[in-house]
């Protein structure tokens, strides 16, 4: 394999074209930290809800719990339907330092859609339209759009968006290869993409299933697109994203052993329990515990114990142990 490609995206030039998707109650700002410190060309927000933001955003005055200056290249994602507010977002978004805005396009969440936000606006062409152009209009960084195949499979109709996006200004389209009706079930139709690449000229981004470099070869030949989105795969290996761009150049990765493996979760910890408290810390980090050690034996016990605990002294010293007794058993990578 040797495709290194950076994606050009209007004034922004990522050195790689293995981007981290965006995913609410996933990439927050921890679960940022731990994906760049793997290395990463560009890093997602989780979705911002357009107006609830704003609400908070004019009540509180304070900006400060959201910057994203040291987070450069960031890309927030907003989600909404109302074209002035999302520009207004948009501009806050700016100003607190994202690199690029992405609208969501896809998200196929029935609380999201009943709002006619997300996925339903695939079936609002007019006021997708309408909510491009008055959110290009709002700021100097570059827009980009991520969108499913279509609502369902008798409206696949994403080559016909990305045409309008690219009218109106946006500078790279993602395409999650599958329609709102499959939710997340089927598989990727990566071959379908290629309508889109083939309708614009701006950079695509095929996105869905990929969780390792020849899957990422796969999805980019079979949709002729300049770059790959990865979402799922990055449970528990913030790793992924650098390995799969290694992959894709031909180059080789050294997975994280046991050990490294041990000091990323204390280390995701501690950033959870910094950003969050004590409280949501620990509740979030039984998630991410979980994702991490999920191939590792004796994994139900030991999220038993950490569910249990609540004095992060304890659960540090828990996941130390757990750590220590398998390496001491003669463990030291991490099973596939
Ligand atoms: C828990 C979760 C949260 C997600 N949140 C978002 C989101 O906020 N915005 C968005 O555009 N897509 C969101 N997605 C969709 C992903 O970005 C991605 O399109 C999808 O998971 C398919 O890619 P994958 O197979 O690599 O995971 C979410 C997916 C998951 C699993």
């Amino acid at each position: 394999m040797k495709i290194k490609m950076p994606i050009k995206i209007d004034t922004i030039i990522l050195e790689d074209n293995v981007l981290m998707a965006p995913m609410s109650g996933v990439t927050d700002v921890p679960f940022r930290k731990m994906v760049r410190k793997f290395g990463a060309a560009l890093v997602s927000s989780e979705m911002i809800a357009s107006r609830p933001t704003l609400d908070e955003y004019k009540r509180s005055k304070n900006s400060k719990n959201c910057s994203y200056k040291k987070e450069s290249p960031l890309s927030a994602q907003i989600a909404g339907c109302e074209p002035d507010i999302m520009a207004e977002v948009a501009k806050i978004n700016e100003q607190q330092g994202a690199s690029l805005v992405d609208i969501n396009f896809g998200c196929p969440v029935k609380k999201v859609v009943n709002n006619f936000a997300g996925s339903a606006l695939m079936k609002d062409l007019p006021l997708a339209t309408k909510i491009m152009e008055s959110v290009v209009a709002s700021v100097r960084v570059p827009v980009t759009v991520k969108m499913r195949l279509g609502w369902d499979e008798g409206s696949i109709n994403a080559p016909d968006l990305a045409r309008i996006a690219q009218e109106c200004g946006v500078k790279m389209i993602t395409v999650h290869g599958r329609t709102r009706s499959q939710l997340y079930n089927g598989k990727a139709d990566w071959k379908a993409v290629r309508a889109v690449k083939q309708a614009v000229s701006i950079p695509v981004v095929v996105n869905g299933d990929i969780y390792d470099s020849s899957s990422a070869q796969e999805a980019m030949e079979d949709s002729g697109a300049d770059g790959v989105m990865i979402g799922r795969a990055t449970y528990g290996r913030p790793w992924a994203v650098k390995s799969i761009s290694c992959g894709l150049q031909g180059l080789g990765f050294q997975t994280p052993s046991l050990l490294n493996l041990r000091d990323a979760v204390l280390e995701h910890y501690e950033l959870l329990l910094s950003h969050y408290g004590v409280h949501i810390g620990n509740i979030t980090a039984r998630k991410h515990i979980g994702w991490y050690c999920a191939t590792l034996p004796d994994v139900d016990e030991f999220r038993g114990k950490i569910n249990a605990l609540s004095e992060t002294q304890k659960v540090s010293t828990e996941i130390k142990s757990y750590f220590d007794g398998l390496l001491q058993s003669g463990i030291a990578a991490i099973p596939a």
